[in-house]
Parts: C-alpha cells; structure tokens; sequence
C-alpha cells in the first residue's frame, strides 16, 4: 500500500481517517503478526508507556507513529487487558494534538492516584535552536476518558547545566511525596538521571541529580526512560543508555538497557549500586519500563526493537516492531530475573523435542531444552537459519544471525553471546512469528531478537 506523505510531525486527524482505516485493513492481511507480542494496527511502535494495572485491568501505552513503518510523530496508542494475552484497543490515547506537544508525545508513566491514573510524557518541542524541555500530564478517569492536564506543560524550564533533551518523565511516590526521574544530558556531554519533586502530582519542584555511587562506569552522553521499582525490598533503576560503546559482551546494540540494584537515597540524591547488568543480551532490546502489576507484582515491558532498524518486510507491511512479553521481575543473588507470566506460556504450542528436526505446525510455539548433549539449535533450514550455540557446562551461549539469509542491523555485529556465572540448566525459546524471546535459566539471563528464516524449522545439533 502507498505510503501518505504526510509532514513528518501531523497528528491523527479527521482527514486522515479514511487513509488510517484503509491502512489497517491493509495491514491485518500481512503475514508476520505476532500472537502474543503488542504490535501496532498499523505504523511503528517504540517504547512501551504509561504501564498500570488500574481499575482491574491492564493498560498499557506505547510510542506510535501511526501513517508508516518509521519513526515520526509520536502518539500514545492504548490498549487493555485483563489476563495479558488479549489485548483490546481503546480510543482514549494520547494524540500530540496541541501547540506545546507540536512535536510529539513522548515517553512516560503513569501513577494512580485518588481513584485516578495520572499519565506523564515529555511534550516535545522543537526550534531551529533546539529542543525546549517540557513535561506535561493527562488524567485518565475511572471511567476511562483521558483529559490532558489545562496547566499543561507542567514543567517548563531548562535547569542550567543541562541540553535541552530532557525527557521520559517516571513518576513515584516514596517516603509521603511524589518524586519524577528524568533523562538527560549534561552540556559538557555526561548522562543525566534528573530528580523533581512533587506533593500534588501536578506542581513539580526541581531538585538536581541523582547521581549514580559505588560504581566506576562510563554511561554514555544520554540516559532515556528512567524507570524505578521496588523488588524483593531492593530498590531497582533502570536506564536506557545514548552513547555507550561496546564493553565485552555488553552493550553492542545501538542504545543499551541497564538495570542497578541497590539503594536509593531521595535526601542525598544518591542510588549506591550493589550489582548492575544489560537487562537483555539480545540485538533488539530497548526502552524497558517497571510497574505493579495485580497484587502489586513488579513486571515490565520493553520495546522488541531498538534505534532506526530497517527490517525486512517492513516497508512492504506498513507496521514494524513490538513489545516484549510482560515479565514478571524478581531479584535472585543480586540479579534481576525475567519470567514470562505463565498463562502466556500455556497458550504457546509447546513443542516436544523427540527428534533432530522438528518441523512447528503453528507460527508461535514454545520449547524448553535441557539435553545437555546439544551444541547448537538452528531456527530455520541449514541455507538460512539463525543459529544458538551452547557451551553448557561454561554457561555460555552465542546467538548468531550471520547464517540468516535476510540480514538487518550488521552495523552492530551479527552476534550476541552470555557467559553465565553458573552452568546452563534450561533454554526456553518463544517464538512468536519471527519476534524471538529466549530465557536462560529460568530467566537468570534474556535474549530478545529478530530473525527472519524462511522455512521456519528447529535442528538440534
Ligand atoms: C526512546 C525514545 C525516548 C523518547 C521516545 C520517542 O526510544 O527516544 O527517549 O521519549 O523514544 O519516541
């Protein structure tokens, strides 16, 4: 279907409509849905916003440009769940429809509040000399209508010091207030976790940094969707990382995601780090943002994707990327562990490994290797195949897309590899029509990728 060519920064509008109903109609006949993976009717997805389990259901918001398959103006599409594997779409999103938002709604929480989510995202806001910071907040009612806030941007200032990309507002309460990270950079180009403080939700006081202690790592020039969570009575930050070069096995992709355990002290502005790790070793990782789930569990989601990524297909299918699965998050030996909710796994076609091919009869299915004979799984046929190789008694694991006939991202290696501090157990991969999660060790270390064999079968060598 024809690309609109609209101006890079149009919202939805009226005229628009029949072109975007066209272009979903168009884009359900595509053949690379995923079944259990948040993807967009139509247009590119980026990170995941606003997650919440609020009024009984889940809610989760996610970066969209709706009129194509890259990167443009910016709304947050919604969607609704009860159980995490059906997801409804709702109208009451964020559409970047106003002066001070004239670039975009950008990332951002939300909070409940008063029987009400509170919804924060960065307003952005563009001129010939620069970005001007701006944060704004919406309310979304018990009945579920969204209202942006009329004292919008609520945040207006550019504290000296800092560039004007001030972005991804992630709003909590600890200890009686309201406190909001932020993510930026310095002028003299170091990354920034910038601390407000708020009693009301809605008037934010400036407090300077957090600045990040018991550590000695160089992080870039730019933090993104900062995100805060209790877990296990350890406090954890996440942070999503611009200018960080490869380290090792880490860091390889474009932008990285790093998760520290540690403690946070909000009257010294300090987060003293015990151990800190790549939340996800795989090549499409970005952007993760923590929440409470139902009972108040910690749970995230993530974008399955990550920078400017041309894939395959996409420019034919008029829709690209995803999010992860939710995991739930647990904090094992100082180490953040990822599990995949298990009526999700239940709903995968679970493959039983009785032979050295197996050939899957449905387009998502879930396998759990623990033969310790096996060196390598191939995904795909031997001419095109992605390729996980296994040391099992070292606990290290290769994955490679160098033997994959439609190659994407090379710029940043064809290869990602984890050395496990302990010897591999299990190996479970979900396969979601070519968005790929695997899970070492129940989930001790992750790999989210992409990968695009053509005659999708499993050979275990
Ligand atoms: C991260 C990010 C955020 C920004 C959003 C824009 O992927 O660059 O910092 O708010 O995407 O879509």
């Amino acid at each position: 279907m024809k690309f609109l060519d609209v101006e890079k920064y149009t919202p939805i509008q009226k005229s628009y409509e029949a072109y975007l109903k066209e272009l979903v109609e168009y884009c359900k006949d595509t053949p690379r849905h995923p079944s259990y993976h948040i993807h967009p009717p139509c247009g590119l997805v980026n990170d995941p916003n606003g997650l919440a389990y609020f009024g009984g259901k889940y809610h989760v918001f996610y970066q969209w440009f709706p009129f194509g398959p890259e990167h443009g103006m910016k709304h947050w599409a919604h969607v609704i769940s009860e159980d995490l594997v059906k997801w409804e779409w709702s109208d009451q999103m964020l559409i970047p429809d106003q002066e001070y938002e004239k670039n975009g709604c950008y990332s951002g929480n939300s909070i409940e509040a008063d029987g009400k989510l509170y919804l924060y995202y960065t307003a952005n806001y563009k001129t010939e000399q620069g970005k001007i910071p701006k944060q704004a907040m919406a309310v979304m009612n018990s009945d579920g209508t969204i209202l942006k806030s009329p004292n919008n941007p609520i945040i207006d200032e550019q504290p000296e010091g800092l560039i004007g990309e001030i972005r991804d507002p992630f709003v909590f309460e600890k200890e009686g207030a309201y406190w909001m990270l932020l993510g930026g950079g310095s002028t003299d180009g170091q990354a920034r976790l910038i601390l407000y403080k708020s009693t009301d939700l809605e008037n934010w006081v400036y407090q300077g940094n957090i600045e990040l202690t018991g550590i000695d790592l160089e992080l870039g020039y730019m933090y993104e969707c900062p995100s805060y969570i209790e877990i296990d009575g350890k406090d954890v930050l996440f942070l999503s990382l611009m200018g960080r070069t490869p380290m090792g096995e880490r860091f390889h992709n474009e932008f990285s995601s790093v998760y520290f355990v540690g403690e946070l002290s909000l009257e010294d502005k300090t987060f003293h780090v015990e151990s800190f790790d790549e939340i996800d070793k795989g090549f499409d990782f970005y952007a993760p943002q923590a929440f409470y789930g139902k009972d108040r569990q910690p749970m995230m989601f993530a974008w399955l994707g990550c920078g400017a990524q041309e894939l395959p297909y996409a420019k034919e299918d008029m829709w690209i990327h995803s999010l992860t699965m939710p995991r739930f998050l647990t904090i094992k030996e100082g180490k953040l562990c990822q599990e995949v909710p298990e009526n999700i796994k239940n709903e995968y076609a679970h493959l039983d490994i009785d032979s050295k091919r197996i050939k899957p009869e449905e387009d998502t299915w879930y396998i759990n290797l623990t033969d310790k004979q096996i060196s390598e799984i191939q995904i795909g046929d031997q001419e095109d195949h992605l390729s996980i190789k296994i040391d099992w008694a070292a606990g290290h694991i290769v994955a490679d897309r160098s033997t994959l006939k439609h190659q994407f991202s090379t710029e940043y290696g064809i290869q990602r590899e984890v050395s496990m501090s302990e010897e591999l157990k299990n190996i479970e991969i979900y396969y979601d029509n070519t968005f790929i999660e695997i899970y070492l060790n129940d989930g001790k270390d992750t790999m989210t990728l992409r990968a695009f064999p053509e005659n999708v079968e499993i050979n275990l060598i």
